[in-house]
C-alpha cells in the first residue's frame, strides 16, 4: 500500500496533522480508540487551550523553537475551531478554557476534520519496523494480526512521550527518531506529584490551601495538595518541571500581609493562642502539623515583634526535599524529547532527512499546566500538516 503521508498516534497532535495534510494520509495507533488522552484530560472536560499562550510557557533547550508554531497556530485559530463546531466552552481560571460538556467533544471536532480532509485512520495497529530507503519510508505495521507492508513520502512522528505507559504511551517516536538521526535530550516526568519516602505529609492528607510553590526559581501561585505520599496539586505540578532530584522546592504558606495581622490580633486580643490565631489564616490540620517543629507555643501576647516576624518568614520560606515523584506512572507529560536542533521550527520537518517530521510532546518542547500541552499539540500538528 502506498500513501502520501503515514502519522504514527492518533493523540492530539497526530489528529491534528491529520486533518491538515489532507488526502493520502494514513494515520495509525495501536489504541483502540484515538485521542484517549484529550478524552480523560481536565477531569473529562479537556482544558483544550490557555488564552494567555505564549513561548513563555513552555520548556525546551531552545525556547524559541516553539514560537513560529504557536504563532501561526494561536489558541485563537483553536478556540475559532471549537467555535465553528458548535463546541461550548468556558474559562474556568488562569486562561484556562474548557468544555461545557464532555472532552470527546473535541476528539469527534477532530475526527470529523479528519474524515472531511480524507485522511484514514486505523486503529488497533502496530509498528513493526521503519526503513528509509533515500526517497521514501516503507514501514511494516500489524493490524489485527495481519501484517501490512506501506510505502509513505512523509512519515510523523506523533507518538507522543512516556507518560502514562497504563494508556499505552511507549518510547516509539524517541526510538525512530534516533534510528533516523536525530538527537533525543533528556526526558523526565514532569507535571507530576512529589513524594517523600518518609510519608511525612499522610497526617494531612486532604488539606488543600493556595500557595507558592518554587524550584529552582520559577514560582506558582495555585494550590497545594497534601496527599499520603507527599505532595500533590497545581502548585506542586508545575514546580515539578522545574525540580530535580536532591532539589529543595519551597513553599509560600503565609497569606499576604501574615505579619501585620498577627500583630493586629496580638493588640485586639492577646490572650488567644498563636495556633488559633494562625487557623484563621492556615487549615487548622496544618497548623497544629508545624505546631511542634515550629514551637507554635503561648498565646499572641507572648510572641514578640521579632518572634512573629521570624515565624512569618519561615511560613513565606517553607522548604521541602521530596525524595522523588510519582514517576510516569501519573505525569501529565514529559519533559524533553526529540531535540529541536534536527527540526525545522516552520513545519516540524527533520532538517537532515526531508519527508519525517516530529509534532506534538515527543518533541522536547513541555507546556505548563493549564492547556499549554494541547496547544502545542495543536499548533506542531498544524504546522507539519499544513506544510506536508
Ligand atoms: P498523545 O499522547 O495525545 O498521543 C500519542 C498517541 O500515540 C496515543 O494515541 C498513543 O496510543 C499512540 N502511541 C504511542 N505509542 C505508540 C506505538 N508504539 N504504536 C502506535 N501508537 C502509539 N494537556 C492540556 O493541555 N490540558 C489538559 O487538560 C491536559 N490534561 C491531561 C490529563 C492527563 C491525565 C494526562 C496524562 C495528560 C494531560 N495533558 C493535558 C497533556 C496532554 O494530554 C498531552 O500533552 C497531549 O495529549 C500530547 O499530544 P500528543 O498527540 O503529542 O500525544
Amino acid at each position: 500500500m502506498d500513501v502520501t503521508t503515514l502519522i504514527l498516534g492518533a493523540g492530539a497532535a497526530g489528529l491534528m496533522c491529520a486533518a491538515r495534510a489532507g488526502p493520502g494520509t494514513l494515520l495509525i495507533d495501536h489504541a483502540r480508540a484515538p485521542g484517549e488522552k484529550i478524552r480523560i484530560s481536565g477531569g473529562g472536560r479537556c482544558n483544550f487551550t490557555n488564552l494567555h499562550t505564549g513561548p513563555e510557557n513552555f520548556l525546551s533547550q531552545n525556547p524559541h523553537f516553539c514560537k513560529s508554531a504557536l504563532k501561526r497556530y494561536s489558541q485563537w485559530d483553536f478556540i475559532e475551531l471549537v467555535d465553528r463546531h458548535g463546541i461550548a466552552w468556558h474559562e474556568k481560571t488562569l486562561g484556562q478554557l474548557f468544555c461545557d460538556g464532555k472532552s470527546t467533544q473535541i476528539v469527534e471536532m477532530l475526527l470529523a476534520e479528519m474524515r472531511a480532509a480524507g485522511a484514514e485512520l486505523w486503529l488497533g495497529t502496530s509498528v513493526i519496523g521503519v526503513r528509509h530507503d533515500g526517497s521514501r519510508f516503507s514501514v511494516v505495521l500489524e493490524r489485527d494480526g495481519q501484517r501490512t507492508a506501506v510505502t509513505a513520502r512523509n512519515l510523523v512522528l506523533a507518538s507522543g512521550g512516556k507518560s502514562i505507559p497504563k494508556m499505552g504511551a511507549t518510547g516509539l517516536a524517541y526510538d525512530l527518531a534516533r534510528q533516523f538521526g536525530l538527537a533525543v535530550t533528556e526526558t523526565r516526568p514532569a507535571l507530576v506529584p512529589l513524594t517523600f519516602s518518609d510519608q511525612r505529609f499522610a497526617p494531612l492528607s486532604g488539606v488543600s490551601l493556595p500557595v507558592t510553590a518554587t524550584a529552582n526559581g520559577t514560582g506558582f501561585d495555585e494550590a497545594l495538595l497534601f496527599t499520603h505520599r507527599g505532595l500533590s496539586g497545581p502548585a506542586i505540578l508545575q514546580a515539578s518541571s522545574f525540580w530535580r532530584e536532591g532539589d529543595e522546592i519551597s513553599l509560600r504558606l503565609a497569606p499576604p500581609g501574615l505579619y501585620e495581622d498577627l500583630r493586629a490580633a496580638r493588640q485586639a486580643a492577646g490572650r488567644v493562642n498563636l495556633t488559633t490565631a494562625l487557623a484563621r489564616h492556615l487549615p487548622a490540620r496544618l497548623v497544629d502539623h508545624l505546631a511542634a517543629p515550629l514551637g507554635l507555643a503561648g498565646n499572641l501576647a507572648d510572641q514578640s515583634d521579632s518572634r512573629l516576624r521570624a515565624l512569618c518568614a519561615t511560613l513565606a520560606d517553607w522548604r521541602q526535599r521530596p525524595t522523588g515523584s510519582e514517576g510516569y506512572r501519573t505525569a501529565e507529560v514529559t519533559l524533553g524529547g526529540i531535540d529541536t536542533d534536527g527540526l525545522n521550527s516552520r513545519d516540524m520537518q527533520a532538517k537532515a532527512l526531508p519527508g519525517l517530521y516530529a509534532i506534538g510532546e515527543a518533541v522536547d518542547v513541555t507546556g505548563w499546566l493549564g492547556g499549554y500541552n494541547f496547544q502545542w499539540a495543536w499548533a506542531s500538528g498544524h504546522a507539519a500538516g499544513t506544510a506536508i
